[in-house]
């Protein structure tokens, strides 16, 4: 068995695309979801794995990550936060603040509980990353530029990744004190139920790409915001 990963968001899309992908090449994954129906399929689909069945905008699913992940193990090498909303109002008029809070709830708190609760194994990991799946629209200078004036991106969703990549920025500069790596990516535009009208990628294709990137991932090569398979991206 190879690195231990934690990947919230598996039970579809590309949060089980990635899983599959890593439980082809002998990780040990922590699948966590929100259906049960999804953990007893990825249990049946990958036998080894572990699922993890929380909300992760309840703060309680912090200790029910942290209990169930060191009953297998004392050491956890990648978290990966996938889990996500794609929001819907993109007219300034029309946003509420329950959706804004829905979508800082999981890009970003919930980014939050999960880390917080991986901490203290991710900490015994010889190269612990941590990848935040956030998108090209977090990026407040594409935004900035004008690239996207003409899309119908909702703000809630565009604001929250925003919060996510400054996130990833503050953890990672505060996190390298452990060695842990903390970075962003943009998966790509990929055919999910999250997807973007130009959607050009199938999950598989865009888990591939990850899965290439994460493991040429040197120890200590953080903030880095990036499209695996592509480049970089400005932050
Ligand atoms: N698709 C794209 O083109 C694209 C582009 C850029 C970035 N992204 C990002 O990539 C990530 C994966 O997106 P996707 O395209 O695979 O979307 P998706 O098919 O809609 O999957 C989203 C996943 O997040 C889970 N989730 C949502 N809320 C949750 C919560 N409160 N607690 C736990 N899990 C929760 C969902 O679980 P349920 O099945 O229980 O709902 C689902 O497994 C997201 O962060 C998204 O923003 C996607």
């Amino acid at each position: 068995m190879k690195e231990k990963v934690l990947i919230t968001g598996a039970g579809r899309g590309l949060g089980y695309e990635l899983t599959k992908h890593f439980f082809n090449h002998e990780y040990e994954i922590f699948p966590v979801v929100r259906d049960p129906d999804h953990a007893d399929k990825l249990q049946k689909e990958f036998p080894s794995c572990k699922p993890i069945i929380v909300d992760i905008t309840e703060d309680s699913s912090m200790e029910k990550i942290q209990s169930t992940v060191t009953k297998y193990t004392n050491v956890i090498d990648i978290v990966i936060n996938n889990a996500g909303i794609p929001g819907r109002e993109y007219k300034f008029e029309k946003v509420s603040i329950s959706e804004m809070n829905e979508a800082i709830q999981i890009h970003c708190f919930g980014v939050i509980r999960v880390v917080q609760a991986a901490l203290p194994i991710l900490k015994n990991a010889k190269n612990p990353r941590v990848i935040n799946v956030s998108s090209r629209l977090g990026s407040l200078t594409k935004m900035a530029s004008g690239e996207f004036k003409k899309r119908k991106f909702a703000y809630s969703y565009r604001v929250a990744k925003a919060a996510q990549n400054m996130l990833s920025i503050c953890m990672s500069n505060e996190l390298e004190e452990y060695g842990i790596s903390v970075n962003s990516i943009h998966p790509g535009k990929i055919k999910t139920r999250t997807a973007a009208s130009d959607a050009d990628l199938e999950p598989h294709e865009a888990a591939e790409n990850i899965f290439k990137w994460v493991e040429k991932l040197e120890k200590g090569e953080s903030r880095i915001y990036a499209e695996p398979g592509v480049g970089k991206l400005p932050w």
